[in-house]
């Protein structure tokens, strides 16, 4: 029986993909602060669902709390990293860009880093995480997003480049999502929003493969694209 944790399981992305793999058979460890949210899926799933609370704006807690589920769980498989805030930040409010980096840069290392280090015991294993489209440029709207996301998606490759050289079978996922329906999707103009249940399938598709990299939904990688050879004095004006 596979074995997968996620942090920020909680509401939304994470939420839907948390719902889907118990649905598909997997012991599934959800963690996040609201974990109430979670009770109704318990009553649902009870023994194969593990519900955690953690807050990765501590992390030294946080790796504490996922090696705990680890053990409640008799190990972990897979590991998703979905947790992530993101604020509109047009005053450059620097508490919203510090936040942005506690939790999207500080947070998700501390959890790729306990991945490895479990993984790499075990000899096998799968991280993924949810990057985003706004990985490939920077953004006016809340530069620390952007940045966090781009940190992610390198950290990723970094972490990919390791296991091939050490022919270790840990995999490595980079997620980017373009708009998703969910708390998250903030801002006018959004298009090609994707329900959560949908964007969850696709993940899990690109999991179950493991792919090295998806846009989420498979249409972003016109908008990647784009956003890759726009020279800088069109992106700027925009
Ligand atoms: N929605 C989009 O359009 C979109 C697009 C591109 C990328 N993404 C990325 O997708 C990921 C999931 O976001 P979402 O769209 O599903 O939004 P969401 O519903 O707001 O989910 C965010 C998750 O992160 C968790 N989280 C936030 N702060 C946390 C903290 N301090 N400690 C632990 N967990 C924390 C939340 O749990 P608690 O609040 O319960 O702690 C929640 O479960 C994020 O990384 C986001 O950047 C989203």
């Amino acid at each position: 029986m596979k074995k997968a944790i996620i942090i920020g399981a909680t509401s939304g992305i994470g939420y839907a993909l948390g719902k889907l793999l118990l649905e598909k058979g997997f012991h599934v460890g959800m963690c996040g602060r609201r974990t109430g949210l979670l009770n109704d899926l318990k009553k649902e799933y009870g023994g194969r669902l593990h519900v955690q609370k953690l807050d990765l704006s501590d992390t030294a807690k946080s790796i504490k709390g996922v090696a705990g589920l680890i053990k409640k769980m008799d190990g972990m498989d897979l590991l998703v990293v979905s947790s992530g805030v993101g604020f509109l930040n047009h005053e450059m409010d620097l508490k919203k860009e510090m936040d942005t980096i506690s939790i999207n840069v500080a947070g998700f290392t501390a959890m790729a880093n306990a991945a490895v280090k479990y993984f790499e015991k075990k000899c096998s294993g799968h991280i993924a995480a949810i990057s985003s489209i706004a990985a490939v440029r920077g953004g006016s709207e809340s530069p620390a997003y952007n940045a966090s996301k781009a940190y992610m998606s390198s950290y990723m490759e970094g972490l990919r480049q390791r296991m091939s050289r050490r022919g270790a079978e840990i995999y490595v996922t980079d997620i980017q999502p373009g708009f998703v329906n969910t708390a998250m999707a903030k801002g006018d103009g959004l298009f090609w929003v994707a329900p959560p249940e949908k964007a969850a399938r696709q993940i899990f598709r690109a999991i179950q493969k493991r792919k090295t990299h998806v846009y989420i939904t498979r249409r972003w990688r016109l908008i990647a694209w784009l956003l890759k050879i726009a020279p800088a004095f069109i992106y700027d004006r925009f």
